[in-house]
């Protein structure tokens, strides 16, 4: 049996979203003050060079202001281990040994590979090939039982747990655990405000309609009241969002937001048409929204003590990563 312990990251690839808060961030919060686990959390830089190689400075400076919009949201220094992925490199070490278990048929079936490679493929760096490799290996270091993540990492985690699954087997061991996703909540799938169909994404930098955690209280309403939607009111119940893309997303935002299902939310907001609603959501986003970016700011006065909380969670990590990265090492020969 494993000690009950959640790991969860987000690339320092540039602004954070509201999908990055309401999938990801929110839910950390929530997954510490719980009680019920061992909370880290990880900025992966490792990960946010695989899609291109970024201006040092710039990824320095994104790395801090990820840390400092974790904090801001909750995530406290002292109830959770938080880290910067290229502090611990037993994550780096283990992901070697997952890319000698994982298939390269396995690797190319991931829809996230498909998408960013694109049809160039042969341009694509390695290092994007092998990132759910090195995703396993930043939650199996830990032997995180659990990992909150949005909708769209899923099929990385089935990858998570079939790598665990084969090392496993192969040296006849039951060392990593068969971690668990925890994909939960109203808004495990924030939509672009401009096009219900797509995800709202921090790497997607085309998006004007993309609400930013860094985003004021202004930016924040003005682009609510810009989203797209339909002429209908809104449907009382949840089964009436089915066909409405846009209707549905900013429905979900709201839920996420009030920390209500969206039947809960339904009740309160069905029947209203746009004019009406938008508005609310504005004020529900602007009122939780605009205090974190706030502190963001504050915080990234002072870089110095960002980096500082940084480097005793790489301490605090290795402390469980050294022990784990031995005993692979251990299982394998070396
Ligand atoms: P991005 O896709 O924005 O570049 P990451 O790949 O770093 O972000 O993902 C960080 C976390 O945020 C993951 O748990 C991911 O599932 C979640 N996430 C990202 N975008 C969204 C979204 N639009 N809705 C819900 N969760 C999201
Ligand atoms: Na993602």
């Amino acid at each position: 049996t494993f000690t009950p312990r959640v790991f969860s990251g987000i690339q320092p690839s540039g602004g954070l979203t509201l999908g990055n808060y309401l999938g990801a961030i929110k839910r950390f919060v929530d997954m510490q003050d719980q009680g019920d686990f061992q909370t880290v959390y990880c900025m992966v830089d490792l990960h946010a060079i695989t899609a291109k190689l970024l201006d040092p400075a710039t990824l320095r400076h994104n790395t801090r202001e990820l840390a400092a919009g974790f904090i801001a949201s909750g995530i406290s220094p002292e109830k959770s281990i938080l880290i910067n992925q290229s502090q611990v490199p037993e994550h780096a070490q283990l992901a070697w040994i997952f890319n000698c278990v994982a298939r390269m048929g396995w690797m190319g079936r991931m829809t996230q590979w498909k998408d960013k490679s694109g049809k160039n493929a042969e341009a694509a760096s390695l290092g994007l090939f092998a990132y759910p490799a090195l995703m396993a290996a930043d939650i199996l270091i830990y032997h995180a039982t659990h990992v909150p993540v949005g909708e769209d990492q899923k099929q990385h985690l089935e990858l998570t747990r079939d790598i665990a699954a084969k090392f496993n087997h192969d040296y006849g061991v039951d060392f990593f655990p068969i971690t668990e996703p925890v994909i939960e909540g109203a808004a495990t799938r924030v939509m672009s405000l401009r096009d219900g169909s797509k995800k709202m994404s921090k790497s997607d930098p085309s998006d004007a309609s993309r609400i930013n955690m860094t985003d004021d209280a202004d930016t924040i309403a003005k682009k609510i009241r810009k989203a797209k939607t339909d002429p209908d009111a809104l449907p009382s119940e949840v089964d009436g969002l089915k066909d409405r893309p846009d209707a549905r997303n900013l429905v979900n935002i709201y839920a996420a937001l009030n920390e209500q299902t969206v039947e809960q939310a339904l009740a309160d907001v069905g029947g209203q048409q746009f004019g009406t609603f938008k508005p609310a959501l504005a004020e529900l986003a602007v009122a939780k929204l605009a205090p974190i970016s706030t502190e963001m700011a504050r915080l990234m006065n002072d870089p110095a003590e960002i980096d500082r909380l940084l480097a005793k969670g790489a301490l605090q990590a290795r402390e469980i990563t050294e022990p784990v990265l031995k005993k692979t090492y251990e299982i394998v020969g070396m």
